[in-house]
């Protein structure tokens, strides 16, 4: 019996399937604007990839432990084009069976009780899961009020006991972006403090209106300090192939190795070769990927301004980050949207303590499907 497992505080999401099920019990259509999966499909080269691996008896035995050639080399030439950033695949480069077990796994290959992994106030949630998991322990980064981390407030102690500190810009839930100027500030602080820092890049590609997502390993020098993970799930509608990678400093990729070749056995051929032409084709394939969640975007806020909500139309990721109307507490806010018009959204409080008084919409249903969503949502609030 794993007494670490036993002393992690349940998961939110599950309150929330169980909750979400209930009401598809009986008999509720439901519009899920709540989990982060794609609902677009996975682009027709990515499947015809898929078809021809799965076909082919030379990749049917175990894959390669690090990074199928082919997926190292079209990464490498991702990294370079998209950011202009090189790294030496033998060395600074994994593919992974999606990043949040890459991230758990890093996290568990860098701590143990004592340490302390410096975790954003609102947060991912394999950020803590993994850290407890490790039974490390997780210290909370405030944000100041323009989402930038305050690491003022992470004290010389914590400073000291810390081995890990992980950024996640675009934010999943708060939708913030980032500046390489910002990036390199964390790259400082990581490097005065000894800190291995792991930036969670998941959506490096879905902005909008001109912005364009920095990766860590821009900033000058950050591979003696940063990795990053990136992964296919969000840009190329392929959460379910599972594939990612993570890149930069040598002597953690070799750490995150170590451990994963104990438990494992690589990433899938067929994933990474999924993966490679994803990355290979990534020019043609995310603009229109990207131009969907644009109008989706575009749609809802105009909705929710039109009730006399106040948003902004966030610069990047696939969320909206809205405040729960004043009078409701957190999950009767969820209640009331599931049992009235059957939206389903996320509570704020899936994201930690800091995300009370939050809630969280998903651009993952067509227009049509969201300004239903908008109209359930103005209605409640009201
Ligand atoms: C910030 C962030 N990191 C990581 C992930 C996990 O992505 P993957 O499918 O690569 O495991 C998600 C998925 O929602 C995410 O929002």
């Amino acid at each position: 019996m794993s007494h670490t497992l036993s002393s992690i505080p349940p998961y939110v999401f599950y309150e929330l399937d169980a909750r979400r099920a209930k009401y598809r019990a009986a008999g509720k259509t439901l519009i899920d604007v709540g989990i982060g999966s794609p609902d677009g499909p996975i682009p027709a080269v990515v499947v015809e990839t898929m078809q021809r691996v799965a076909a082919d008896r030379a990749l049917s035995g175990y894959p390669h432990f690090q990074s199928h050639p082919e997926f190292a080399a079209a990464v490498t030439g991702y990294l370079a084009t998209r950011f202009g950033v090189t790294i030496d695949p033998a060395r600074e480069l994994l593919a992974l069976a999606g990043s949040k077990e890459g991230i758990a796994e890093l996290v568990l290959a860098h701590t143990g009780p004592g340490d302390v992994v410096l975790v954003p106030e609102v947060y991912y949630p394999v950020y803590t899961r993994s850290t407890l998991l490790a039974g490390a322990e997780p210290v909370f980064v405030p944000f100041l009020p323009d989402g930038r981390l305050d690491l003022d407030a992470i004290t010389a102690d914590q400073a000291r006991r810390a081995r890990v500190m992980i950024i996640n810009y675009p934010g999943n839930p708060t939708t913030v972006s980032v500046s390489l100027d910002e990036l390199a500030r964390y790259v400082a602080f990581a490097e005065a403090h000894d800190v291995l820092l792991l930036s969670d890049l998941a959506y490096s590609e879905l902005s909008f209106d001109g912005y364009v997502v920095p990766s860590v390993l821009q900033v000058p020098g950050a591979s003696r300090v940063a990795v990053e993970t990136h992964t296919c799930s969000k840009s190329f509608n392929m959460a379910g192939v599972r594939v990612a990678f993570m890149a930069g400093n040598a002597a953690a990729i070799a750490r995150l190795d170590a451990y994963r070749s104990n438990i494992g056995y690589g990433v899938s051929t067929m994933a990474q070769l999924a993966g490679a032409t994803a990355f290979l084709h990534a020019a043609e394939l995310v603009p229109p990927i990207v131009a969907e969640y644009r109008a989706r975007r575009d749609c809802l806020v105009a909705a929710l301004r039109t009730g006399g909500w106040e948003v902004t139309p966030p610069a990047s990721t696939m969320y909206l980050w809205l405040d729960v109307p004043a009078g409701f507490g957190d999950w009767e806010w969820v209640d009331a949207l599931m049992a009235g018009p059957g939206v389903v959204v996320t509570p704020g409080l899936a994201f930690g303590d800091a995300g009370k008084g939050k809630f969280r919409v998903s651009l993952v249903q067509t227009s049509e499907k969201l300004l239903q969503a908008a109209d359930g949502i103005l209605t409640v609030g009201r």
